[in-house]
């Protein structure tokens, strides 16, 4: 796979050194867009703590790979994908052939949303879970079951077992949990799977896995033909705006998830997908930037507590969190410090979610809701 590659560098005119790297260093501060009247340059000191991205990416290796590569923007470059499937295949364990790319998780959450709408009936997801991706199965006609969390936050795996029914098509976990940050623990889960009938796809959500310690539940595609796990580059690799995520499940599942993709495996450029292989190499950066989320988390959690207010243990690059008892306007007190934080989720409990930015960033957030 990597002689395709060469000789597709070679194809295209760039040799293994690809293009000079002069302006590579200009990139070591955090992304800042040049004059294009993006929210960057209209709120300069604007501080964005309410997507979940990595405020520390993309990796090095990303950036260097975005530079080396600009100038063959001018190609589609399908071949591309094949060296990008091959790198994701090996990584989870699987085959290639049961790999899906997507313009971010978003699409692939969107083709799973068409595909199971083909036959109507029902979908089970807890509530509040990550669900702005399901107004798809609603307009199309598939009924919402919403499944309760359990008091202490955490997804109720038995109650959506129990909620399950034959005319449910789709069981969507979220792990761990946007917005709460809970896990399931991972034997549970398989437990779980185990217990729906193949007739129903099951859909778990990886996107913030990388920020826990639990292994990914990709292998399981090979005996469990109705799983679907959803992966994305956005979080932890800090490719959001690259848009670049993936499926991986059983081989007729991903040929159905194809037949909805006009382009398939191409909806993504090709400068994504070559920061997307560049990303995976770089260990060292995904290492420190679990390292710096999980001290940071910690600094934030132990601030929030002493402002009254309760936080959930969290397993992610966000906090999910009540502000019940906290004692001034705190929507009020993100606008007037130019802070962009969550919403309510729970309004009776007031609960809201913020995400983990840098040291200096959370530092500044705790001084403005004190
Ligand atoms: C749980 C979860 N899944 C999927 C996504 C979609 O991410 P993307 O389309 O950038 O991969 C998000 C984005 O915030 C998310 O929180």
């Amino acid at each position: 796979m990597e002689s395709n590659r060469r000789l597709w560098l070679k194809k295209i005119g760039i040799g293994a050194a690809g293009i000079g790297l002069a302006n590579f260093s200009s990139f070591a501060s955090p992304p800042v867009s040049e004059n294009l009247n993006t929210r960057f340059d209209k709120e300069a000191n604007l501080i964005f703590l309410r997507s979940n991205e990595n405020p520390y990416g993309p990796s090095p290796l990303a950036r260097k790979a975005f530079v080396d590569h600009a100038n063959i923007s001018n190609r589609y470059n399908w071949d591309v994908a094949t060296q990008l499937i091959a790198d994701l295949a090996k990584r989870n364990r699987v085959n290639d052939e049961n790999i899906l790319l997507g313009a971010g998780s978003t699409e692939i959450l969107d083709l799973v949303a068409k595909l199971v709408s083909l036959d109507k009936g029902n979908y089970v997801i807890a509530d509040p879970s990550y669900d702005y991706w399901t107004a798809i199965l609603d307009n199309l006609g598939v009924t919402k079951n919403k499944v309760p969390l359990k008091a202490d936050k955490k997804i109720n795996l038995q109650a959506m077992l129990e909620a399950v029914n034959q005319d449910t098509k789709l069981v969507y976990i979220c792990n761990p949990n946007n917005p709460t940050g809970t896990v399931c623990e991972r034997e549970a889960l398989v437990e779980f799977i185990t217990k729906i009938s193949q007739n129903t796809i099951v859909l778990i959500d990886e996107a913030y896995l990388d920020f826990t310690n639990q292994q990914s539940l990709s292998a399981i595609v090979k005996e469990h033909i109705n799983v679907i796990i959803a992966k994305t580059f956005s979080k932890m690799y800090g490719l959001a705006g690259a848009r670049i995520g993936y499926a991986i499940a059983n081989k007729t599942i991903i040929e159905n998830l194809e037949n909805l993709q006009s382009n398939t495996n191409n909806s993504v450029s090709v400068v994504s997908k070559l920061a997307a292989i560049a990303s995976l190499k770089d260990e060292k950066f995904v290492s420190n930037c679990y390292a710096l989320n999980e001290n940071v988390r910690q600094y934030t959690i132990s601030e929030l507590k002493k402002l009254n207010c309760e936080c959930i243990s969290s397993h992610a690059n966000f906090i999910y969190f009540s502000i019940v008892k906290y004692n001034k306007d705190y929507f009020k007190q993100l606008d007037d410090n130019a802070i962009e934080g969550g919403r309510i989720y729970e309004e009776e409990g007031k609960w809201t979610r913020i995400t983990v930015g840098t040291m200096n960033e959370m530092k500044k957030f705790i001084k403005a809701i004190q």
